[in-house]
């Protein structure tokens, strides 16, 4: 990256920086567990009943429907703009490369069409992903988290963001937390968040640094094999095309269960990201490790706290945003574009 990029790079994580410190200290007073009680009491019932349905399908559910609240949070906050479709003249954050293997899209469509059945026009689909969060949690043999309630949805998404403010894999401690710091969480929410990969799954592309041009030693011997049996064709890397398809369990012990084996796994060196080993490997977040690794309970307790307070960042409330009748695209309605320009991009 030259420098100009880096400047500009720097420049927008400023900005982003006050723009969601404001917004996270202004409103997110406003959020509470109940705020759907008298509006919409089934809420609770339909999103646990569709992530079971999902479960039983498939028992890898959880981890993609976890993986949409962090990274819509992380980008703008938590308003549901990752899940804004692109439009002719704008590419949304769920086209950004770094968002090439998000899914469960269709879950929280499915939670929408119900919800809009039974209390129209009341559940943010900010909330829905928030909700989905917790109850996927619950699904894959994790505690059932009290999650505050009361966002609203955004009316802009964009793909640069995403490059911008969602942590690579190939990051270190310090760039970790410098992520971070800049949507207002700390060195404990980062390691315990990141115990969210006992569940779920990654492609090569998200270890190519560890793989190529040489294999990282401190993977053991027979689970580097296994990677790059996986990752390589006829003995040469996939690379620049490698195959996206291949898929890896984050946690191979307890591939979909929600527990501690992630931190126990970093103590066996078999993190398979460089983001995840480096927890390990630094002596500033190394102690935390060994904290959840010996201690499942400490781990359930201090993940409920930061995953709050991640749903927290940069959330709209009040009457900022809309309720989106459709979670993929905004309501046009309410929306003025002389006020607004960037409202244009988004009118469907
Ligand atoms: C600390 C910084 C983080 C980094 C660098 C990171 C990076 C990644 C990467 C590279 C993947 C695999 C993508 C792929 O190859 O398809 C992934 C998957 C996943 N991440 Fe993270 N992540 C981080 C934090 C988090 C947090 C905070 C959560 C949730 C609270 C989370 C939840 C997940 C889940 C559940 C998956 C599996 C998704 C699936 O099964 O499709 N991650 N992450």
């Amino acid at each position: 990256m030259g420098k100009k990029s880096v400047m500009v790079c720097i420049c927008i994580k400023l900005l982003m920086l006050l723009k969601i410190r404001h917004k996270y200290l202004i409103t997110a007073a406003a959020l509470k567990v109940d705020f759907y009680k008298n509006a919409c009491p089934q809420l609770h019932e339909i999103v646990q009943k569709v992530v079971a349905t999902e479960f039983q399908l498939d028992p890898t559910s959880p981890g993609p429907q976890l993986r949409l609240f962090f990274h819509d949070c992380f980008v703008g906050g938590c308003d549901a703009s990752v899940l804004l479709n692109s439009t002719d003249v704008n590419q949304a954050e769920k086209d950004a490369a770094v968002n090439f293997s998000l899914g469960s899209f269709f879950v929280i469509d499915e939670i929408k069409q119900q919800l809009e059945q039974e209390c129209p026009g009341v559940v943010s689909c900010a909330d829905v992903l928030a909700l989905v969060a917790v109850y996927s949690v619950k699904q894959a043999g994790g505690p059932l988290y009290e999650i505050d309630l009361g966002r609203r949805d955004g009316l802009t998404s964009y793909a640069a963001s995403s490059e911008t403010f969602l942590p690579a894999f190939s990051l270190n401690v310090s760039g970790l937390l410098e992520d971070f710091h800049v949507v207002g969480l700390n060195l404990l929410d980062l390691v315990v968040l990141s115990g969210a990969h006992t569940i779920g799954q990654a492609h090569c592309n998200s270890i190519v640094d560890r793989l190529y041009p040489q294999v990282d030693p401190q993977y053991p011997k027979y689970y580097s094999k296994q990677l790059v049996a996986n990752c390589t064709d006829n003995g040469y890397f996939k690379l620049p095309n490698y195959d996206n398809n291949t898929q890896f369990f984050n946690d191979p012990i307890t591939p979909t269960r929600f527990d501690n084996q992630y931190f126990k796994n970093l103590e066996a060196n078999l993190g398979l990201f460089t983001s995840d080993e480096s927890l390990f490997n630094d002596e500033r977040t190394r102690k935390l490790v060994e904290t959840y690794a010996s201690n499942q309970d400490a781990f359930f307790k201090q993940f409920g706290i930061s995953l709050r307070r991640m749903g927290k960042i940069g959330v709209l409330t009040g009457t900022q945003g809309q309720i989106r009748n459709q979670c993929w695209v905004r309501n046009s309605h309410n929306v003025d574009p002389a006020l607004d320009p960037a409202s244009l991009d988004f009118v469907s």
